[in-house]
């Protein structure tokens, strides 16, 4: 996910310094590439390029950069690959204003082909330099600055905060639309920021600009306006006094925790995103016309592709074969070729099982594709494209967020093979809120009852049964006890014996398959078996199970997507009852590069 940090001071300076400082405390958003660029006596200094900030910054010398303003940003590739051109800052036709962004806009395309139409010098495929042209567009119309900016805003689709500088000017200007941003107020200087971090240690005076406003930046002071009507708004400082560490976290205890609560608003970015994409488009078309369809991943991932799989088939009508990716190898490879489409699905697109799956597939002939959070990893660069999941950095061992967006890339893609309106997904974020304001209290204390219990199932059918599989996999992550993910009907052949008084199974049922999971919870019930049931409220499941946690109504693949919410927030809940750091559990690490 891109940051951007933007100073102004009251003296010509040597702003280097400062810049890569605040580049390097955005670093844990995830990036490619750098930008910085200053600004002083009208004219613009802007070096760029992809690689890490040390690199880049020494490579350019931004520590000599002078000036009484500038604007630094990490750039984390959406539009547009990762390339010097494409990094940001970015600057307008004539080179007298430059900006930077993150978020995504996503009506990116069509404002291009418009730029160049009117005549304006678009250098480059990346979003952040549409909005410095959105602003442009106006001020050739003969508009003020401020002016031109609201304008630029209804132009600009998507979420995003956007920082941009004048030559011939003493101020920054900064929006927001949907991302985060702050502003601080220091001695002699002002700032504005993606998030908190990066500027704590400048200073923790501070105000947070709303969506649809419009900050000014002077050196000893700023100015908060309306989007809408120009207006000045009121907006007093607030000042900061949590460590550095809860900053980082949001003001959550956890990582984990932080990016559970993440979860609708990358699920609402993430949509954005992919509306707005090109590559969809030639993805179905490929998927539509290949022979064999493989979705090959390991751990969360190979459950999301699991997701994706019933998914696929259920709206699509269009089988496509999951697998674990070591045994696509001696399963699958020897039998692939040209004709098929492999889409390979990881986190953090380094995974050395999934690496070594695609080397085999690609030495077959097989079209490759990727779906991975870690835009520049190994995985983005050898497959012919990879959709982006949009996630910003996933700190947290346990994939949370990054499951959700994988699944949530499948549901849309069997979407568009299936010729269905996408739009119908828009209200995803909303019931994951939903879910998870009705479901906490409930998650917690149950969490408490079966606290003690070493071993217990996690059961699901249909499309619940990848997230039953996820769960159990959360479970035993973070809280080190025995969970098995399994078919519900499974059940009875075997593990059944394991059940004695109060030994808990969890289930997740669709909304269409409560008769078939009832069967279920009493097959076990009635040998003692604790029973807790996730699932859209039906009054057959309060009569049957110990525990119903109702999820809001919504269909069948969504239903079982936000069953995954209180199974992350009841591992979350039992490792911290249990003592342990769920951030970083024991033997584990987030990055499996080896075989
Ligand atoms: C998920 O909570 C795990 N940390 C793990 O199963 C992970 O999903 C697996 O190692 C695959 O990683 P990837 O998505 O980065 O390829």
């Amino acid at each position: 996910m891109c940051g951007i940090f933007g100073y102004v001071t009251n003296k010509e300076e040597k702003l280097g310094p400062i810049l890569i400082e605040a580049a390097q405390r955005l670093t844990y958003r995830g990036y490619d590439s750098v930008g910085a660029a200053t600004l002083r006596d009208g004219t613009i200094d802007l070096r760029k390029d992809v690689g890490k900030v040390e690199a880049v910054s020494e490579k350019y010398r931004f520590a000599e950069m002078t000036g009484s303003r500038g604007i630094t940003q990490l750039r984390w590739a959406t539009f547009g690959e990762p390339s010097q051109v494409n990094s940001q800052p970015h600057i307008d036709s004539d080179g007298d204003m430059v900006g930077a962004h993150n978020g995504n806009v996503v009506n990116n395309v069509e404002l291009r082909e418009q730029f160049i139409a009117e005549g304006m010098t678009v250098r480059s495929q990346n979003d952040g330099e549409t909005c410095v042209h959105a602003v442009e567009r106006y001020i050739n119309r003969g508009y003020q600055f401020i002016d031109a900016i609201r304008l630029a805003y209804g132009d600009l689709q998507g979420d995003y905060a956007f920082v941009i500088g004048r030559a011939n000017d003493d101020k920054l200007y900064a929006f927001k639309k949907g991302s985060g941003m702050v502003v601080g107020l220091g001695e002699g200087f002002t700032c504005v920021s993606s998030d908190l971090p990066s500027i704590l240690p400048l200073t923790r005076t501070i105000i947070r600009p709303q969506d649809g406003e419009i900050v000014t930046l002077w050196a000893d002071r700023v100015e908060v306006r309306s989007v809408k009507d120009g207006r000045l708004i009121e907006r007093a400082p607030e000042q900061v006094s949590e460590s550095m560490d809860a900053v980082q976290k949001g003001g959550y205890p956890h990582f984990m925790l932080k990016e559970i609560h993440e979860q609708p608003q990358v699920a609402r970015e993430l949509l954005h995103l992919l509306d707005g994409s090109p590559e969809v488009e030639q993805l179905v078309d490929r998927m539509k016309r290949a022979r064999h369809l493989y979705f090959i991943a390991c751990g969360t991932s190979y459950h999301a592709a699991l997701a994706g799989s019933v998914y696929f088939a259920q709206l699509a009508g269009r089988p496509a074969i999951p697998v674990l990716a070591p045994q696509f190898i001696p399963q699958y490879a020897p039998a692939v070729g040209h004709e098929d489409v492999g889409l390979f699905i990881s986190q953090s697109g380094e995974t050395k099982d999934v690496l070594n799956a695609l080397e085999a597939a690609e030495k077959r002939g097989m079209e490759c594709y990727g779906l991975a959070n870690v835009i520049g990893s190994t995985l983005t660069k050898a497959t012919s494209f990879c959709l982006p999941l949009c996630c910003g950095y996933e700190i947290s061992v346990p994939a949370t967020k990054t499951f959700t967006n994988q699944v949530i890339t499948f549901l849309y893609l069997a979407y568009r093979m299936a010729g269905q309106d996408t739009r119908e997904l828009d209200h995803i974020p909303e019931l994951m809120e939903q879910t998870m304001d009705a479901t906490g209290a409930q998650v917690e204390s149950i969490a408490k009852d079966i606290n003690s219990w070493e071993d217990m199932y996690c059961l699901g059918y249909g499309a619940t049964y990848p997230i039953a599989l996820e769960g159990a996999l959360k479970l035993k992550e973070i809280t080190y006890a025995h969970c098995e993910g399994m078919l519900s009907t499974e059940f009875k052949h075997g593990p059944l014996s394991a059940v004695s008084r109060d030994f808990p199974i969890i289930f997740v049922a669709g909304p269409k398959d409560v008769p078939l999971i009832i069967s279920g919870i009493n097959e076990v019930k009635v040998r003692g078996a604790r029973t807790i049931v996730i699932a859209e409220d039906d009054p057959r499941l309060h009569a049957n199970a110990d525990d119903v946690i109702v999820l809001p109504k919504s269909d069948a693949q969504i239903s079982a997507l936000l069953g995954v919410l209180p199974l992350q927030m009841l591992s979350y809940h039992m490792s911290i009852m249990r003592g342990f750091d769920p951030d970083f559990p024991r033997n584990l690490s987030k990055t499996l590069t080896v075989d």
